[in-house]
């Protein structure tokens, strides 16, 4: 059925069917607990759009949701966060129908943006979540913007605060978040050195890197240079390696979570964080990424302008979304995997 068709039937409510597919989390351990099920469409609540997603994208939080571990599920109990069993965050599709209160959107309109649970055919969202996708970028590369787009740009504008002519390094520049944080660095007038792996060399320098560094060949800690601001996505480096590449009043923003150690390994980083920053008075921060529309927006008139461009490694369809979270969690993915539905 197209777009138009389905927007048509759902407002007039003579869809014949109530359910949808959707990739729901079973269990804790690897992907091989997400499996594609049939189950209710979500209800049409005060201030929600219901989205047929056309495409969702895949971050490292649907890899650590999925993998789960006692901490994990200490942190959600304390945070009270609903048990969502449909993993996904980030999606693009176009508005089916609308709750009451919406006035921002109507069926037919095509957004993109975050939400909750979004490997599914259909998806409610916050009507302040999304935003309209402009007609020149695809579903699938609209899909990308939300939490890598929104975390590369929270950490280089708002964290780094990052001036033109700064000296700014990206560690683990060719994932999802890297790939935004070189191309938003660049945008903001920096000068930019990305750390990365021997397969997104080339990407890297694609977007606009000035210097680009294969970790497996050579370690930037050794160059004499030093930066105005550390965008740390790797995290696979001490606190004290990233602290003594900085220039006296560097700051080092650290995005990523500690990839050895499991969970135990991110919290002892973010404590050692917390140490270094308030008792050493070290330029060091840690944040989570909002949710901003106005964010959203920033992105994308920075696309519009073409001083930014969401990069695809591969595409899976919904009912192979279980590979694609796999596939993140090789940590082997070249910028964003994306599903598709
Ligand atoms: N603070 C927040 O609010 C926030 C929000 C979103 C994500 N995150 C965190 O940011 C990190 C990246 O997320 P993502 O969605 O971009 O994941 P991703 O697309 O899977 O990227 C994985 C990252 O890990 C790097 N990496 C893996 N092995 C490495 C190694 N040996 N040396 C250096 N780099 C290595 C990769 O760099 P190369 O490809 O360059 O090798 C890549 O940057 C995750 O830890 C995630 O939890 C934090």
């Amino acid at each position: 059925m197209n777009a138009v068709a389905e927007v048509e039937q759902v407002a007039e409510g003579t869809t014949g069917s109530r359910t949808m597919k959707a990739l729901v989390q079973e269990g804790r351990g690897s992907a091989d607990v997400l499996h594609l099920r049939e189950v209710p469409r979500p209800a049409l609540t005060e201030g929600r759009v219901l989205v047929r997603m056309r495409a969702a994208s895949v971050n490292a939080l649907d890899w650590h949701t999925t993998h789960g571990g006692l901490i994990l599920e200490i942190a959600s109990k304390i945070m009270r966060s609903k048990d969502e069993p449909v993993r996904g965050v980030d999606l693009a599709g176009t508005v089916v129908a609308v709750g009451p209160g919406v006035t921002r959107f109507k069926p037919g309109d095509d957004v993109f943006g975050g939400a909750i649970a979004t490997f599914a055919e259909y998806v409610r969202a916050r009507e302040d979540r999304v935003i309209l996708k402009p007609h020149d970028l695809s579903f699938e590369q609209a899909a990308t913007i939300g939490v890598a787009g929104r975390t590369a740009l929270q950490a280089v504008r708002d964290h780094a605060q990052v001036k033109p002519g700064q000296r700014v390094l990206v560690h683990g520049a060719g994932g999802g978040v890297g790939t935004f944080a070189v191309q938003i660095a660049k945008a903001l007038g920096a000068q930019v050195t990305a750390v990365t792996g021997p397969r997104n060399v080339d990407i890297t320098r694609s977007l606009g890197a000035d210097e680009v560094i294969d970790y497996t060949r050579e370690d930037f800690a050794r160059r004499p240079q030093r930066y105005d601001a550390v965008i740390d996505v790797a995290a696979t480096r001490s606190l004290g390696t990233m602290q003594r590449v900085l220039t006296p009043n560097g700051v080092n923003v650290q995005v990523g979570a500690a990839k050895s150690g499991g969970f135990i390994g991110i919290f002892a980083r973010i404590i050692a964080l917390m140490v270094r920053s308030r008792l050493l008075n070290q330029r060091l921060k840690f944040f989570v990424a909002q949710s901003t529309v106005d964010d959203l927006v920033y992105l994308k008139d920075l696309i519009a302008a073409g001083k930014l461009r969401p990069v695809i490694d591969r595409t899976y369809p919904l009912a192979e979304a279980r590979e694609a979270v796999r596939y993140v969690g090789t940590g082997q993915a070249r910028a964003k995997v994306v599903v598709t539905a």
